[in-house]
């Protein structure tokens, strides 16, 4: 997804730009591009196709140094990749520059008007025409330049972050939010903009959530905000407790492989202080559910995305074991157009690691119009959709970067027990005694994920095995049901293999139809009520000289002697095992990948957040 970046003040704008950059990187983009302005009014604009790299050089050899600027990372949505459709863009005159996030839904209509009035575009994107838009505004000589922007934005359909700069006014950045992110952030004598915080943390940790309707003047010395009326809104600044380590690699190869080896601390940090001193209930200090509103909920709709997705859908195993709630799981771009029969006893989850992807953020629009309150489990705090929600369960990853989520995803599960067990005892449905049980091996998990994690030189070997085959097959079973979709899109996402997650109770409609020799079926067969049934997949696929890769627990004599390759891992309670088998399959995919060569932490195509239907 786009990024952006601003800066205003004393320093090296164009090299403070292109670090932003750089920290927006993991985003996703085809382009990047910076202007910078001089107090005298001069401007460079240098944008190029391709990574951030190529505008190093002519940012290093520029005649001038700039006290203001605003650069971007494109994720081409209108217009193929290309110089031209990069942003900055500019308006006729060349005095209004901005970089967009978003899509302007309406931008052929807004055109019309300008093309009447002799404006060529340059570019095929939409997010020119804005540029165009507040140029003409402001030409008029009525308005100042927010004022401008402020009239513009309301006559938008769509989504933005935009962040403006203008040759005649080198002491503002003008920056405007809908739909999409925007930050500020406070520095000395200096301030920012941005998509998100690990663009600016290594330079303040101060920053200012922008809201969906509000303008921004901001300054080097200030920053002021006005709702899409005009009226002035008070805005507090928070401060970022991440840390830089945390957003950077710490000495992994990938911040891939680093976050999955996160893990174990990342499940810790989501359970503590959230389990009662007994080890018998759960307790949310930061968030206000009650026993009456538990008692009175007659469904649960969970909603989300990609990886988020299969959380959600491990959500749904792990409410309807430990509640009386039926449970159903909807993709958000299906949902969000959908006619679900939502009534004030419904309860919606939307689950989402950034908290900005906009499917599910109009899936949380839409269930609260129709009457349901949200709760959402989200990662970024502060984001959209914990801002929209009745109540957000925070999952404490801390900042994922790669790509391919993995740690999210843990703590997504790990929020769904403590949110299950939470639910069922406030309700009477399960016993304290069963809840305590899954409390306890919960707080095992983090053990047992490290145990998993020494083992990774056997994973590695056994990637090796197969990470030339075109093709494979994820198969599990009830609560391991959505793991072998989540571990086939990972291996898709990072290694571009053609995997396909099965119910292993569905091989024989269809899937079985492609073994062949040394067809590769990754197999989850850990014990639990369906082991049995497992086993028996795993026999129908050797007798069809398929290559067996079983995910089973330790010394299990019976798997290993049916099957190729065996990852172990320890035994846990049935209905906790996802939390533990899918990290041999994360490190599977890693390790595919980087056998095929593959560019884990951006794989192609791919964006980390994606803000854009
Ligand atoms: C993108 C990312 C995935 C992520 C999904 C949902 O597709 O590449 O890793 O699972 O969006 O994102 P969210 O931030 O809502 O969890």
């Amino acid at each position: 997804m786009c990024g952006i970046i601003g800066y205003i003040g004393g320093n090296d704008v164009g090299d403070i730009l292109l670090k932003g950059l750089s920290r927006l990187e993991y985003r996703g983009y085809d382009s990047a591009g910076i202007v910078l302005i001089e107090e005298d009014g001069r401007f460079d604009v240098i944008k190029k196709e391709g990574r951030l790299y190529n505008l190093v050089g002519p940012v290093h050899d520029r005649a001038i140094k700039g006290c203001v600027g605003v650069g971007h990372t494109r994720w081409a949505t209108h217009g193929r990749p290309s110089d031209v459709n990069s942003h900055p863009h500019g308006d006729a005159s060349g005095s209004v520059w901005l970089v967009h996030n978003g899509i302007i839904e309406n931008y052929r209509e807004l055109s019309q008007s300008l093309v009447k009035k002799g404006h060529r575009f340059l570019s095929e994107t939409d997010s020119e025409i804005i540029a165009h838009l507040i140029g003409d505004e402001f030409s008029k000589g009525e308005v100042s330049l927010h004022e401008a922007v402020r009239r513009v934005v309301s006559s938008v359909r769509g989504s933005y972050a935009l962040g403006i700069v203008h040759r005649d006014f080198p002491d503002r950045i003008i920056a405007a939010r809908h739909g999409s992110p925007l930050i500020i952030g406070i520095g000395e004598n200096e301030n920012y903009i941005a998509s998100d915080v690990p663009a600016i943390m290594d330079r303040t940790r101060k920053v200012i959530y922008l809201e969906d309707g509000e303008v921004a003047i901001v300054k080097k010395d200030s920053v002021k905000v006005f709702d899409l009326n005009g009226n002035p809104v008070n805005k507090v600044p928070c401060e970022v407790n991440w840390s830089i380590e945390e957003a950077e690699k710490g000495g992994y190869e990938k911040f891939m492989l680093k976050e999955i080896f996160e893990q174990p601390k990342a499940v810790e940090n989501t359970i503590i202080d959230r389990i009662g001193p007994k080890g018998k209930t759960v307790t949310f200090d930061d968030m206000e559910f009650y026993p009456q509103q538990a008692r009175k909920l007659r469904r649960i709709y969970i909603v989300s995305c990609g990886t988020a997705f299969y959380a959600g859908y491990t959500g749904k195993y792990i409410l309807e074991r430990l509640t009386s709630i039926p449970v159903e799981i909807e993709l958000a771009s299906e949902f969000r157009y959908s006619d679900p029969k939502l009534q004030s006893d419904s309860l919606v989850i939307a689950v989402s690691q950034s908290g900005e992807t906009a499917d599910t953020l109009a899936s949380l629009r839409m269930a609260r119009e129709n009457g349901c309150k949200v709760l959402s489990i989200v990662n970024v705090v502060g984001s959209t959709i914990s801002r929209e929600s009745d109540w957000v369960l925070y999952t404490y990853a801390g900042p994922e970067i790669g790509v391919a989520s993995t740690k999210a995803y843990v703590t997504q599960l790990t929020a769904f027990y403590l949110f299950a067990i939470y639910l069922g005892e406030m309700r009477g449905d399960i016993s304290s005694g069963f809840a305590s049980g899954i409390l306890d091996e919960l707080k095992n998990i983090p053990g047992k994920i490290s145990k998993i994690l020494e083992h990774e030189a056997d994973i590695r070997k056994c990637a090796k095995s197969f990470y030339k085959a075109e093709s494979a097959l994820y198969i599990g079973r009830n609560f391991n049901y959505p793991n072998a979709m989540e571990g086939a899109l990972k291996i898709k996402e990072i290694s571009y293999m053609h995997a396909e997650g099965y119910a292993a109770g569905e091989m024989k409609h269809g899937p079985i139809a492609l073994i062949e020799d040394n067809y590769p079926v990754i197999c989850i067969c850990t014990k639990g009520k369906t082991y049995e049934k497992m086993i028996s997949n795993i026999r129908e696929v050797e007798a069809r000289n398929g290559q067996v890769i079983a995910i089973a627990n330790n010394g299990d004599s019976i798997v290993r002697e049916i099957a190729h390759n065996v990852i172990e891992v320890p035994e846990a309670m049935e209905e906790l095992s996802p939390l533990l088998n899918v990290v041999p399959l994360q490190l599977l995919a890693y390790y595919v990948a980087c056998e095929r060569g593959c560019d884990i932490d951006k794989p192609r195509n791919l964006a980390k957040s994606v803000t854009v239907e």
